[in-house]
Protein backbone atom coordinates (compact mmCIF):
# COMPACT_ATOMS: atom_id res chain seq x y z
CA UNK A 1 0.00 0.00 0.00
CA UNK A 2 1.48 3.44 -0.80
CA UNK A 3 2.13 5.60 1.87
CA UNK A 4 2.73 9.29 1.56
CA UNK A 5 4.49 9.47 4.92
CA UNK A 6 6.37 6.67 7.20
CA UNK A 7 3.93 7.93 9.81
CA UNK A 8 0.85 6.82 8.03
CA UNK A 9 -1.32 4.26 10.00
CA UNK A 10 -1.93 0.93 8.59
CA UNK A 11 -5.48 0.70 8.78
CA UNK A 12 -8.12 2.50 6.38
CA UNK A 13 -10.76 3.49 8.74
CA UNK A 14 -13.40 2.37 12.17
CA UNK A 15 -16.40 2.54 13.01
CA UNK A 16 -16.74 5.77 15.29
CA UNK A 17 -17.75 5.50 19.25
CA UNK A 18 -20.24 8.25 19.25
CA UNK A 19 -22.73 8.22 21.59
CA UNK A 20 -26.14 7.01 19.57
CA UNK A 21 -27.75 9.42 21.84
CA UNK A 22 -25.98 12.47 21.02
CA UNK A 23 -25.72 11.58 16.98
CA UNK A 24 -28.81 13.14 15.80
CA UNK A 25 -28.19 16.80 17.32
CA UNK A 26 -24.69 16.72 16.80
CA UNK A 27 -25.84 16.17 13.04
CA UNK A 28 -28.49 18.98 13.50
CA UNK A 29 -26.09 21.41 14.53
CA UNK A 30 -23.75 20.41 11.80
CA UNK A 31 -26.40 21.41 9.10
CA UNK A 32 -27.15 24.63 10.86
CA UNK A 33 -23.55 25.69 10.56
CA UNK A 34 -22.87 24.12 6.78
CA UNK A 35 -25.70 26.47 5.75
CA UNK A 36 -25.27 29.39 7.51
CA UNK A 37 -21.75 29.50 6.27
CA UNK A 38 -21.90 28.32 2.75
CA UNK A 39 -22.88 32.15 1.62
CA UNK A 40 -19.89 33.21 2.79
CA UNK A 41 -17.04 31.03 1.52
CA UNK A 42 -15.55 30.84 -1.84
CA UNK A 43 -17.59 27.65 -2.42
CA UNK A 44 -20.15 26.60 -4.62
CA UNK A 45 -22.62 23.56 -4.37
CA UNK A 46 -19.86 21.25 -6.23
CA UNK A 47 -17.18 18.60 -5.44
CA UNK A 48 -15.17 20.72 -2.61
CA UNK A 49 -13.75 20.81 0.49
CA UNK A 50 -13.93 23.77 2.86
CA UNK A 51 -12.59 24.09 6.55
CA UNK A 52 -13.64 26.19 9.66
CA UNK A 53 -11.77 26.16 13.10
CA UNK A 54 -14.82 27.92 15.39
CA UNK A 55 -17.37 24.81 16.34
CA UNK A 56 -18.95 27.15 20.03
CA UNK A 57 -22.47 27.01 18.14
CA UNK A 58 -22.01 22.90 18.16
CA UNK A 59 -22.38 22.66 21.76
CA UNK A 60 -23.29 18.45 21.62
CA UNK A 61 -20.83 18.35 19.16
CA UNK A 62 -18.34 19.41 22.00
CA UNK A 63 -19.69 17.87 24.68
CA UNK A 64 -19.21 14.44 22.79
CA UNK A 65 -15.32 15.35 21.67
CA UNK A 66 -14.95 16.55 26.01
CA UNK A 67 -16.13 12.88 26.20
CA UNK A 68 -13.45 11.41 24.25
CA UNK A 69 -10.87 13.61 26.29
CA UNK A 70 -10.72 15.66 22.29
CA UNK A 71 -11.63 18.57 22.96
CA UNK A 72 -8.17 20.63 23.58
CA UNK A 73 -7.07 18.31 20.33
CA UNK A 74 -9.60 19.78 18.07
CA UNK A 75 -8.23 21.85 15.15
CA UNK A 76 -10.44 21.77 12.42
CA UNK A 77 -14.14 21.13 10.99
CA UNK A 78 -14.07 20.49 7.12
CA UNK A 79 -17.18 19.97 5.34
CA UNK A 80 -16.26 17.52 2.04
CA UNK A 81 -19.62 17.99 -0.62
CA UNK A 82 -19.50 15.81 -3.79
CA UNK A 83 -21.37 16.45 -7.04
CA UNK A 84 -22.11 13.83 -8.92
CA UNK A 85 -21.05 15.51 -12.39
CA UNK A 86 -17.56 16.44 -10.67
CA UNK A 87 -15.05 14.26 -9.65
CA UNK A 88 -13.53 14.44 -6.72
CA UNK A 89 -10.22 12.45 -7.47
CA UNK A 90 -8.53 10.37 -5.30
CA UNK A 91 -5.57 12.26 -3.26
CA UNK A 92 -3.58 12.42 -0.05
CA UNK A 93 -4.41 15.24 2.99
CA UNK A 94 -0.83 15.79 2.87
CA UNK A 95 0.12 16.89 6.62
CA UNK A 96 -2.94 14.89 8.74
CA UNK A 97 -3.00 11.15 9.26
CA UNK A 98 -6.83 10.97 10.47
CA UNK A 99 -9.98 12.44 10.56
CA UNK A 100 -13.56 11.77 12.17
CA UNK A 101 -16.82 11.80 9.38
CA UNK A 102 -19.77 12.25 10.58
CA UNK A 103 -23.00 12.40 7.70
CA UNK A 104 -24.62 15.50 7.53
CA UNK A 105 -26.76 15.96 3.94
CA UNK A 106 -27.30 12.60 1.50
CA UNK A 107 -24.41 10.24 2.73
CA UNK A 108 -26.85 7.53 2.23
CA UNK A 109 -25.51 5.42 -0.96
CA UNK A 110 -21.87 7.68 -0.91
CA UNK A 111 -18.68 5.85 0.06
CA UNK A 112 -15.27 6.95 1.54
CA UNK A 113 -12.94 4.83 -1.12
CA UNK A 114 -8.74 3.99 -0.49
CA UNK A 115 -7.20 3.38 -3.37
CA UNK A 116 -3.22 1.87 -3.69
CA UNK A 117 -1.42 3.69 -7.01
CA UNK A 118 1.04 6.41 -7.85
CA UNK A 119 1.33 9.90 -6.55
CA UNK A 120 1.53 13.01 -9.20
CA UNK A 121 2.71 16.12 -8.12
CA UNK A 122 -0.99 17.61 -8.95
CA UNK A 123 -2.88 19.55 -6.88
CA UNK A 124 -6.80 19.28 -6.05
CA UNK A 125 -9.11 20.67 -9.55
CA UNK A 126 -9.72 24.37 -8.85
CA UNK A 127 -13.39 23.59 -7.90
CA UNK A 128 -12.01 21.23 -5.26
CA UNK A 129 -10.30 23.99 -3.63
CA UNK A 130 -12.35 25.30 -1.34
CA UNK A 131 -9.60 27.13 0.68
CA UNK A 132 -6.22 27.63 0.37
CA UNK A 133 -5.05 24.54 2.62
CA UNK A 134 -6.73 22.29 -0.03
CA UNK A 135 -3.83 23.25 -1.91
CA UNK A 136 -1.08 21.11 -0.24
CA UNK A 137 -3.43 17.96 -0.97
CA UNK A 138 -2.32 15.36 -3.82
CA UNK A 139 -3.40 13.49 -6.39
CA UNK A 140 -3.16 10.17 -7.85
CA UNK A 141 -2.51 9.55 -11.13
CA UNK A 142 -5.86 8.17 -12.25
CA UNK A 143 -4.35 5.15 -14.55
CA UNK A 144 -2.59 3.57 -11.60
CA UNK A 145 -5.31 3.88 -8.92
CA UNK A 146 -6.38 0.50 -7.78
CA UNK A 147 -9.41 0.30 -4.88
CA UNK A 148 -8.30 -1.51 -1.29
CA UNK A 149 -11.85 -0.63 0.43
CA UNK A 150 -14.33 1.29 1.13
CA UNK A 151 -16.58 2.77 3.87
CA UNK A 152 -20.33 3.70 3.99
CA UNK A 153 -20.08 7.47 4.59
CA UNK A 154 -23.78 7.22 6.00
CA UNK A 155 -22.30 6.32 9.56
CA UNK A 156 -19.70 8.19 11.17
CA UNK A 157 -16.14 6.70 10.87
CA UNK A 158 -12.95 7.35 11.67
CA UNK A 159 -10.44 7.61 8.49
CA UNK A 160 -7.17 7.58 7.08
CA UNK A 161 -6.64 10.18 5.33
CA UNK A 162 -2.91 9.73 4.31
CA UNK A 163 -4.00 7.19 1.95
CA UNK A 164 -5.18 7.73 -1.10
CA UNK A 165 -8.81 8.03 -1.10
CA UNK A 166 -12.05 10.13 -2.53
CA UNK A 167 -15.84 10.22 -1.99
CA UNK A 168 -17.59 8.40 -4.26
CA UNK A 169 -21.81 8.82 -4.66
CA UNK A 170 -23.63 6.42 -6.08
CA UNK A 171 -26.70 9.08 -6.48
CA UNK A 172 -26.78 12.62 -7.97
CA UNK A 173 -28.38 14.48 -4.98
CA UNK A 174 -25.48 16.79 -3.22
CA UNK A 175 -23.75 15.31 -0.64
CA UNK A 176 -22.02 17.00 2.66
CA UNK A 177 -20.01 15.16 5.46
CA UNK A 178 -18.02 16.88 8.37
CA UNK A 179 -14.67 15.68 8.94
CA UNK A 180 -13.12 16.45 11.96
CA UNK A 181 -9.27 17.13 12.32
CA UNK A 182 -6.82 16.88 15.28
CA UNK A 183 -3.40 18.05 16.48
CA UNK A 184 -1.65 16.37 17.98
CA UNK A 185 -3.84 13.27 16.69
CA UNK A 186 -5.55 10.63 18.43
CA UNK A 187 -3.14 7.70 17.33
CA UNK A 188 -0.84 5.97 19.48
CA UNK A 189 2.80 5.56 19.25
CA UNK A 190 2.29 2.40 16.77
CA UNK A 191 -0.39 4.82 14.98
CA UNK A 192 -3.57 3.10 16.13
CA UNK A 193 -6.35 5.25 16.90
CA UNK A 194 -6.90 5.74 20.71
CA UNK A 195 -9.38 2.05 21.70
CA UNK A 196 -12.05 4.15 23.09
CA UNK A 197 -12.43 6.14 19.96
CA UNK A 198 -13.89 2.88 17.78
CA UNK A 199 -17.18 1.03 18.13
CA UNK A 200 -17.05 -2.37 19.31
FE1 LIG B 1 -9.31 13.83 1.78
Amino acid sequence: MYKFKDSTPDWLYHPANLDDNLLPQIQKELKKFFLSNKNQSLVPMTSTYIEYYDIKTCPTLIQQLEQWDLYTKFWGLAFISVDSTKIFPPHVDADVDCALNIPVFKCEGTYTVWYDGVITDNELPDYAKGIKIAEISRIADPKTVKEIGRCDSSVPHWLNINVLHRPETTHDRFRVAASLRFNPEPLNEKRELWPHLIKQ
